[in-house]
């Protein structure tokens, strides 16, 4: 076998078997191949689709040649749960279920990526705040023994060929592609082995599946390889037609995230649904409780500020800041208003672009080598179909590098006001 005959054998729109793609991850991850031809390669899927089979092989594939860890076998209290998100900006709910659910004596259990495309990712917001996030077999166990939550990354042994994948998909603009999507994800879930794994579809303008129908189309894909490799999952489609919440970055939506957990539920509407409507299915499914009776303990985990302590514990352990004690480090240098030229209903174009304007910021990567700047990001003071008067402010934009005029247009391009 070899590779440049199996990038022109898909090129040329002809699916390729087990063995091929065994052949490629293998390679892959021995670090035999260059970036140029993974690029090429992941390019003629990107270009000429991955059917479900592709998938199901890439994923089968990645966990293979990864180190494989099953909680379920160890000594640690089930269940153990795992949620993740297909990407969309300001997706902050991580940082805010994990810790609900764990501070209900639940054990969580995760691999994160980092920020995808015009995405962000929790391990960059984790690294924010100074966490470690790649960990060995024996250091998760620890944490999960000792905290009962940990989030981590793909390591040179767990999932490296996502590791490698992701970042290129990331840089090379192939990120928005059912198959290669679903296996990134489905391997990182079955590489670390909870009891149950929760999913999040998103759609629309600031996610890769732009509408329900695509959305429904990706579930198909997890399903399918879902069923394949005899896990159960359970997936809920949700709107990422706006950002989640008001802040887009990495400090400034953990912020987010601790004023929520600190109780101040009421500002975010949106976060609010989605956490609870995750929170309550784990609790029912997991607790065998009611409805109502999960909703109250997710109430309480909340007002008795449990779900927050667990949160700095849990940032702690991961060797990130003791938040319980120092205040966020967000401190950026340069900021500047974004005011409205109009009065009217307020709407923005793309998701997508509030996203990639973050990255301009510096809040994402461009290149390989770019360093995150994690004091950068948005706050959106309106958000869709808010009223806004003529100087009002819409946004401020955060930076450590002074911000330009024409990140400002960009963001007044992507808006429109209707009267
Ligand atoms: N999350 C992942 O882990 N991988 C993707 O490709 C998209 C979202």
């Amino acid at each position: 076998m070899n590779f440049i005959n199996i990038i022109r054998k898909k090129s040329k729109k002809n699916k390729l078997s087990k063995q091929e793609i065994d052949y490629i991850i293998k390679n892959v991850v021995m670090g035999k191949i260059p970036d140029y031809l993974i690029t090429a390669w992941l390019m003629t899927f990107y270009i000429n689709g991955c059917n479900l089979d592709e998938a199901y092989f890439l994923t089968l594939a990645m966990w293979k040649y990864s180190k494989k860890i099953d909680l379920t076998k160890l000594k640690i209290k089930q269940p153990i749960i795992d949620k993740h998100s297909t990407g969309g900006v300001g997706d902050k709910v991580t940082l805010i279920l994990l810790p609900i659910i764990a501070s209900l004596g639940i054990s969580v259990a995760k691999l994160s990526g980092k920020g995808l495309g015009f995405t962000g990712g929790t391990i960059d917001k984790l690294q924010s705040i100074g966490c470690q996030t790649e960990w060995s077999q024996k250091q998760m166990v620890a944490l999960l023994k000792k905290n009962n939550i940990f989030v981590a990354s793909q390591t040179n042994d767990i999932v490296p060929a996502d590791k490698i994948l992701y970042n290129l998909r990331d840089l090379t603009g192939t990120v928005d592609n059912y198959g290669l999507i679903a296996s990134s994800i489905l391997a990182k879930k079955f590489a670390i082995l909870g009891t149950h794994v929760y999913l999040d579809v998103k759609y629309g303008s600031g996610a890769f599946c732009q509408t329900y129908q695509q959305a429904k189309q990706l579930v198909r894909y997890l399903k399918y390889i879902g069923k394949k490799m005899q896990r159960k999952l359970t997936i809920i489609i949700s709107s990422m037609q706006q950002p989640l919440g008001k802040a887009i970055g990495n400090l400034i939506e953990v912020k987010e995230a601790i004023d929520f957990l600190s109780g101040n539920t009421n500002s975010y509407s949106d976060i609010k649904e989605l956490i609870y409507q995750f929170a309550i299915k784990i609790l029912v499914e997991t607790e065998k409780i009611s409805y109502s009776d999960a909703k109250e303990k997710i109430n309480f985990a909340i007002k008795s500020k449990k779900a927050l302590h667990k949160f700095y514990l849990w940032i702690k352990d991961q060797k990130g800041i003791d938040l319980s004690k120092k205040n966020l480090p967000f401190n950026p240098k340069y900021k500047l208003l974004v005011k409205s030229n109009k009065s009217g209903y307020l709407n923005l174009k793309s998701t997508a672009q509030i996203g990639n304007i973050c990255r301009d910021l510096g809040g994402g990567r461009i290149k390989k080598e770019d360093k995150i700047d994690f004091q950068a990001g948005i706050h959106l003071m309106k958000k869709n179909g808010d009223y806004v008067k003529v100087g009002e402010v819409i946004a401020v934009l955060y930076s450590s590098k002074k911000i330009n005029d024409d990140i400002k247009k960009e963001f007044l391009d992507n808006i429109v006001i209707k009267i």
